[in-house]
C-alpha cells in the first residue's frame, strides 16, 4: 500500500469521524441538560408541574422562563413560593431553589457527614470576615484576600524592601571601628548553626514559593505566560507543602536552642530607648543578643512563627481530628496570609543585618566565630562576661579541643 493511499484512507477516516462527531454534537445540542437540581426540589417541581413534563421527556424545553405564565409574578405570594409551588405556576423556574442554595441552605446528600461534612451545601451561608461585606463565605474570603491581604500585604513588603535599601544607601554596612585582635570567640556552636540554617533555608523557600503563589500573577505571569506560570506555581506549591513541616520542626529547635540567651534584661530597655544606636552611630551595650534580636525572637520566631506554622498545618490538612470545611480553610488562609507577610517583613530586616548590614555578622553564623573586637563593639556585656570567665569563649567540644577555630580563616 503506497503513501498516497494511506493519506487518502486517513483523510476518509477523518471525514467519517468528523461526520459522526458532528452528528453527535447536534443531537446533544438539541436535548437541553436538565438543571442539576438536588433530588428533593426537582422531584417536587416534577410533581408540582405535571403539564411541564408533557412538553418533553427531558423536562422544559429551552424557553424564556418568563414567557411561561408571564403573569405568574402577579401572585402576591410569588416571591415567597418554594420550588414546588413555583413549579406549579412556572414549570422549570427553579429560582426559589437557587435562592435557597445561594443563601447557604443545605440540600440532601447521601454522603456520610463524617467524611463529607459539607456535601449537601453548594454555597456557604452568609458571614462577615474582617474587611468583607456580609455575604456568602466564599465571596467574603475573596474580598478579604483581594481587597486587603494582596494589595496591602504586597505594599508592606515593597515598603520594607525600599526602607532597607534606603537605610543601606544612607548608612552602608556597619563596619568595625577597631582593628581585629585575631583572637576568636565561639559565638555559635555547630548545632546552633545547623538549627539556624535549616530554619533559614526552609523559611526562604517558603517565602519565595509563597510570594509567587500569592503575587506571581502580577509580576511573573505577564512575562512567562500562563503555561510556564502554571508549571512554576504547581512546582512551588509542592515545594511549599513539603518545606512547611520541615520549617515547623526546625523553628521549634531554633526556639529552644536560643531561648536561654533571649530572656529580657534591664539593659534591653536602654537599648530600645536609644534604638540600639543605629541612627546615632553610637552602639549601645548588650548581652549575647541585643534587644532588637530579642524582639525578633519573641515576636518573630515565637509569636508569628506559631501562627504561621499552625495555620500552615491546617492548610496542609496535617492537624489530626480537625474537620476541614471550606470555612476552616478560608480562615486559616487569611490568618496565614497576614502572619506570613508580617513575618517576611520582620525577617527581611533580620536577613539584611545578618548579611550586608553588619560586617562579621554573616560569618558568625557561617563559621561560628567572631573576633574579640567584634564582640566588644557589638555585644559589650557579653564580651565582658567572657573576659570575666562567666561565659566560656569556646563552647563546643571541637572549639574547646582546638582552643578556638580549627583554622584562622574564620574571620572572613
Ligand atoms: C537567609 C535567611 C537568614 C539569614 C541570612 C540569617 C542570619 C543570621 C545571622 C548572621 C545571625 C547572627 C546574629 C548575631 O550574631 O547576633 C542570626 C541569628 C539568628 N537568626 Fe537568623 N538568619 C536568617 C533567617 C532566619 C530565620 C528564618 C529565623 C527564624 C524564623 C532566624 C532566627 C535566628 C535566631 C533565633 C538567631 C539568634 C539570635 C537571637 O536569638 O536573637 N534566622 N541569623
Amino acid at each position: 500500500m503506497n503513501r498516497f493511499s494511506v493519506l487518502k484512507q486517513i483523510k476518509s477516516h477523518v471525514v467519517m469521524g468528523a461526520v459522526i462527531f458532528g452528528a453527535a454534537l447536534s443531537v446533544s445540542a438539541q436535548t437541553p441538560a436538565s438543571p442539576a437540581a438536588p433530588a428533593k426540589p426537582a422531584a417536587e417541581a416534577k410533581a408540582a408541574a405535571p403539564e411541564a413534563s408533557k412538553t418533553g421527556a427531558m423536562g422544559v424545553q429551552s424557553a424564556n422562563i418568563f414567557s411561561i405564565a408571564p403573569d405568574a409574578n402577579t401572585d402576591p405570594k410569588y416571591a415567597d413560593q418554594n420550588n414546588g409551588e413555583r413549579g406549579k405556576v412556572q414549570p422549570g423556574n427553579n429560582a426559589p431553589m437557587w435562592r435557597q442554595v445561594g443563601a447557604g441552605a443545605n440540600g440532601y446528600s447521601s454522603l456520610p457527614a463524617s467524611e463529607a461534612p459539607e456535601a449537601g451545601n453548594l454555597i456557604q451561608p452568609f458571614v462577615q470576615y474582617p474587611g468583607s461585606k456580609l455575604t456568602t463565605a466564599g465571596e467574603a474570603w475573596r474580598q478579604v484576600r483581594n481587597n486587603w491581604i494582596i494589595p496591602y500585604g504586597g505594599s508592606l513588603l515593597l515598603i520594607v524592601i525600599l526602607a532597607i535599601a534606603l537605610f543601606y544607601y544612607g548608612k552602608g554596612t556597619m563596619k568595625l571601628h577597631g582593628a581585629e585582635t585575631g583572637r576568636k570567640i565561639e559565638r555559635f556552636t555547630p548545632l546552633e548553626r545547623a538549627a539556624h540554617w535549616t530554619n533559614a533555608i526552609t523559611f526562604v523557600l517558603l517565602a519565595i514559593s509563597g510570594v509567587v503563589i500569592a503575587f506571581g500573577k502580577y509580576f511573573i505571569l505577564p512575562i512567562v505566560g500562563s503555561a510556564l506560570f502554571g508549571w512554576l506555581t504547581y512546582f512551588l506549591k509542592n515545594v511549599h507543602n513539603f518545606a512547611g513541616p520541615l520549617f515547623a520542626v526546625s523553628l521549634i529547635i531554633v526556639f529552644f536552642t536560643f531561648l536561654k540567651d533571649n530572656w529580657p534584661s534591664k539593659e534591653d530597655i536602654t537599648w530600645l530607648l536609644k534604638g540600639g544606636g543605629m541612627f546615632s552611630g553610637q552602639e549601645v551595650a548588650s548581652h549575647r543578643f541585643n534587644a532588637g534580636e530579642k524582639v525578633v525572637f519573641w515576636l518573630g520566631v515565637l509569636g508569628l512563627g506559631v501562627i504561621v506554622v499552625a495555620s500552615g498545618l491546617v492548610l496542609d490538612k496535617l492537624i489530626p481530628g480537625l474537620i476541614y470545611e471550606r470555612g476552616t480553610m478560608q480562615i486559616a488562609n487569611m490568618i496565614h496570609g497576614v502572619a506570613t507577610i508580617l513575618m517576611m517583613g520582620m525577617f527581611l530586616g533580620h536577613i539584611y543585618m545578618g548579611t550586608i548590614g553588619m560586617q562579621g555578622a554573616y560569618s558568625a553564623m557561617r563559621t561560628g566565630y567572631v573576633d574579640e573586637t567584634w564582640a566588644k563593639e557589638h555585644h559589650e556585656l557579653w564580651y565582658n562576661d567572657i573576659k570575666a570567665g562567666k561565659i566560656p569563649a569556646q563552647r563546643s567540644p571541637e572549639a574547646v579541643a582546638h582552643g578556638g577555630p580549627a583554622s584562622t580563616s574564620a574571620s572572613a
